[in-house]
């Protein structure tokens, strides 16, 4: 019962998009109507205002982290298993990218898995963030940083703790994050990426 209403709960925080909601607050245009229109940290940047970027950033990996934290935190008190665990870790992704409260129109995840796997374990964690950040720091494509770093996380999921079931939901979340960047792969193929900073035309 517990590993039910835990699973809805997170899929229900996923579903908040922290891109609509802190554009809302910053009264900017909704992202889903410039650049790349994804609800994303990426491309509210493109408005060009960081603050609203930084919230996104801050909000969508948050709620992953939550969700994760809380199950792990109470996880001997409501006696669920490491299954549970990773039933919620993969719906509050799902949530993000699929979300209840936005007619299903979500984003691409790349905040929200950042938040889910320091929730599952810091140093998880923070080894795919390093990911990230040298990968973005040596091209300034986001998504590129993104997608390798979703390659490499389940292997440090792997590499740390071995075969659980939230290997699965890591593996689970970086196939899902890269399809959801097929666009930015045919756009970095195709030399026609965003690079990070660069503005979205009109704004
Ligand atoms: O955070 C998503 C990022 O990897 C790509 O975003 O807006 O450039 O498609 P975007």
């Amino acid at each position: 019962m517990n590993t039910v209403w835990m699973t809805v709960a997170a899929y229900l925080i996923g579903s908040i998009s922290f891109a609509v909601v802190s554009s809302k607050l910053f009264g900017l245009a909704d992202p889903r109507t410039y650049g790349s229109k994804n609800p994303g940290a990426t491309n509210v940047l493109r408005s060009g205002n960081k603050g609203a970027a930084i919230a996104t950033l801050i909000g969508d990996a948050l709620k992953g982290w939550v969700a994760v934290w809380l199950a792990i935190r109470f996880q001997e008190k409501l006696n669920i298993g490491d299954a549970t665990i990773a039933l919620v870790a993969i719906a509050v992704f799902l949530g993000h990218l699929w979300p209840v409260f936005f007619r299903f129109v979500g984003g691409k995840g790349v905040a929200t898995a950042a938040g889910v796997l320091l929730g599952l374990n810091p140093w998880l964690g923070v080894a795919t963030l390093v990911t990230w950040l040298a990968v973005a720091f040596a091209f300034r494509y986001s998504s590129l940083a993104a997608l390798v770093a979703a390659v490499f996380a389940p292997f440090y999921y792997g590499l740390l703790f071995g075969v659980e079931p939230q290997l699965a939901a890591v593996a689970a979340m970086s196939a899902l994050l890269v399809f959801r960047h097929s666009k930015n792969i045919s756009n970095l193929i195709a030399g026609k990426e965003s690079r990070i900073g660069s503005k979205a035309k009109g704004k």
